[in-house]
């Protein structure tokens, strides 16, 4: 069923645990999200990103995920999120596909730039009932960064962080401990004391770790232990999805039914989500084992 990010997000920040935040483009992989927090009885967060709404349409994308999410999930809550959305014209459209909560990515910018964008998004998903994530620091994408990362220089600072939310009234914000997108090169060690100082200035804000794919159980645990509720996870969705495919394409591939290629890609899809809401959720819940 329909839920809404935010009490989502707040709801695991307050009870100690984190959901996923699951990116999407299509009805398989959209598919394999929803059904594996079916399958688990727990909450999670599926997200398109501009690129993933220019691929599909993003009208197209966003009745697809709303479907999904009503027809598949009828017993837990499922959010629908713009993942690193980068200009009023990205929320606006996300908003008219149908999400409940948008980000606005400025982290690119000045810090001033980056509040002046972010209070202006507020503003307008506020109006019409949409949360806003905002990201300060920067999340690197390496791998398409060929440049030496300056963990210094990207990370978030606490203090910037407090003005920001305090300035722009973002329900939620993303954090650079040193964490990056992809399987890449991450600071060696996140950067914790970081992490608990934004946690004690903003406590009420969810925060959210971008680029969670290759954070494995140990990290994780420290994560939600200092407040981070929410990971992202895309890298490691796409590799499940194509993986399958290449596997069943590259041997000798004697279907002509794209269900049954694209059928065992979601159940892949699938299988990969099942294992990380299980690792967010601290596995301390009850888990349904049945299929
Ligand atoms: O963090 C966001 C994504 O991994 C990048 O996704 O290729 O859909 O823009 P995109
Ligand atoms: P990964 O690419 O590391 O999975 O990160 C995803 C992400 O942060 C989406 O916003
Ligand atoms: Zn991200």
């Amino acid at each position: 069923m329909r839920g809404k990010t935010i009490d989502i997000l707040k709801q695991a920040m307050e009870e100690g645990y984190a959901v996923g935040a699951f990116n999407t483009s299509n009805l398989e992989i959209t598919q394999g999200i929803v059904h594996a927090a079916h399958k688990l009885e727990r909450p999670c967060i599926v997200q398109m990103t501009s690129n993933a709404m220019k691929y599909a349409g993003s009208n197209v994308l966003g009745d697809v995920v709303r479907s999904v999410i009503e027809n598949d999930s009828d017993s837990v809550p499922v959010g629908f999120h713009l993942d690193h959305g980068k200009s009023l014209d990205h929320v606006m459209d996300a908003i008219e596909a149908g999400v409940d909560s948008v980000m606005i990515d400025g982290s690119s910018l000045r810090f001033k730039e980056n509040l002046e964008i972010t209070k202006r998004i507020v503003e307008y998903s506020h109006e019409r009932e949409v949360t806003v994530q905002a990201e300060l620091g920067r999340v690197p994408y390496l791998g398409r960064e060929d440049q030496e990362i300056n963990w210094d220089e990207v990370m978030t600072n606490p203090e910037e962080a407090k003005k920001l939310v305090d300035e722009t009234g973002i329900d939620a914000l993303a954090v650079g401990i040193g964490n990056a997108h992809g399987f890449f090169r991450e600071r060696e060690v996140p950067d914790w004391d970081r992490l608990e100082k934004i946690k004690a200035l903003i406590p009420q804000t969810p925060l959210i770790m971008h680029g969670a794919s290759d954070w494995t159980d140990d990290r994780v645990v420290q994560a939600i232990e200092r407040g981070i509720c929410c990971f992202n996870i895309d890298t490691d969705i796409r590799v499940a999805f194509i993986t399958k495919i290449c596997n069943i394409t590259n041997s000798k591939c004697d279907t002509t039914d794209p269900r049954k290629v694209l059928g065992a890609a979601r159940k892949n899809v699938k299988n990969k989500v099942v294992e990380k809401i299980k690792m967010f959720a601290n596995q301390t819940k009850t888990e349904k084992t049945s299929e």
